[in-house]
């Protein structure tokens, strides 16, 4: 496999509150990304519209979740901030990529399966797609990274196998044309940490979403300090003290998660948890929690609040990021077209 330059991209959706799983699981990885990577940082409203958006609530989504991640400390000068729909090329590969994945890899997602639930022959075709313009996004740039939550798992695995099977069916173009044995990399993807799965806090086996229809499921970003404790105080949680080893954690859900939530906030281990609070009862626990999770979400949500209060700045952030994401993918679509024989406008 020859050497391609190391690049992060990821996405979020502008779509209904970001949550504490958004941000551990992702955004706050994003940030500490930056020390070491050449990133971009896309909201994906193309992919949002895979189920009905309000037109005006689309705006405002998209500002807020540029608003987060600038407030949780992505740095726009540094790395690329945009939003998918303003850098055409995303749509140009997915469909070209339309045409190179198959059918059979598609019926196999479950988050498809999930979110078209019963009334499957009234999903969109896009929601159906979904994934293939997901591996469009990550490959537009030749991006090597992809920092996600776990839930995204299957979704790399199919970004990879599009990758594989477009660098196989065009092996002899990418040669002739000078790109060597592969066009496109093999994306590593990035899962990780203590809350690479974040729960619900009504009920640990489920995972912590927007679509979740009790508010009290989840933390928002935008929730204030009373909001905050009122839910971490009424997560679910069992009758015994925290255990002191992580083994203890098994076959219980929610001390896992809570214990999980408070690492990661905390940029330790469930092991560094666990030697603090082993023994401790979850009244106990709780308020810690409550004052850490004020401590660290409080800042981030007054800030997102001043700067969508400002949308000329956010508006202004995502066309400077559009500019640059269009300067790197542009020059690898055009590589595309040739390689897979499209005659150039010339
Ligand atoms: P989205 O918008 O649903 O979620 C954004 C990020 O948050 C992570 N996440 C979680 N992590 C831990 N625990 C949870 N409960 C939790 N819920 C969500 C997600 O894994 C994700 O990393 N398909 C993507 C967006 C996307 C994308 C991409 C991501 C589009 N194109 C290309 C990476 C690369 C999505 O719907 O994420």
């Amino acid at each position: 496999m020859p050497a391609f330059k190391e690049l992060v991209f990821s996405g979020v959706q502008p779509t209904g509150n970001l949550h504490l799983g958004n941000y551990l699981g992702a955004i706050k990885r994003f940030v500490t990304m930056q020390a070491q990577y050449d990133c971009l940082y896309c909201v994906v409203d193309l992919h949002a519209i895979t189920v009905w958006q309000d037109p005006a609530e689309l705006t405002r989504q998209i500002r807020e979740v540029t608003a987060a991640f600038l407030a949780a400390g992505i740095d726009p000068a540094r790395s690329v901030v945009f939003n998918q729909s303003q850098v055409p090329q995303h749509a140009e590969l997915a469909w070209i990529f339309n045409c190179v994945a198959r059918l059979g890899w598609l019926n196999r997602m479950t988050q498809f399966k999930e979110k078209a639930g019963k009334d499957r022959e009234n999903a969109s075709v896009g929601l159906y797609d979904y994934p293939v313009l997901m591996a469009a996004d990550i490959l537009a740039y030749r991006a090597t990274h992809v920092p996600v939550g776990e839930d995204q798992k299957q979704h790399l695995e199919l970004t990879r196998d599009i990758a594989q099977k477009f660098n196989n069916d065009f092996a002899g173009a990418i040669a002739e044309q000078g790109h060597g044995e592969a066009f496109f990399p093999t994306t590593e993807p990035l899962i990780g940490g203590p809350a690479a799965r974040v729960m619900s806090l009504r009920d640990g086996t489920k995972k912590m979403s927007k679509s979740d229809p009790s508010d009290y499921s989840r933390i928002n970003l935008t929730d204030d300090a009373d909001g905050i404790a009122q839910k971490v105080r009424k997560a679910k949680t069992d009758a015994e003290p925290l255990p002191s080893e992580t083994a203890g954690l098994e076959k219980r859900p929610e001390a896992d998660n809570l214990v999980g939530i408070f690492a990661a906030l905390n940029d330790v281990s469930r092991e560094d948890v666990l030697r603090d609070y082993g023994g401790a009862q979850f009244s106990a626990f709780k308020g810690a929690l409550v004052d850490l999770a004020v401590a660290k979400l409080g800042p981030i949500g007054a800030e997102m609040q001043r700067l969508v209060a400002d949308p000329g700045h956010i508006d202004a952030v995502l066309a400077n990021g559009a500019a640059r994401a269009e300067a790197i993918a542009a020059p690898n679509i055009a590589a595309v077209k040739d390689i897979v024989g499209f005659a150039r406008r010339r």
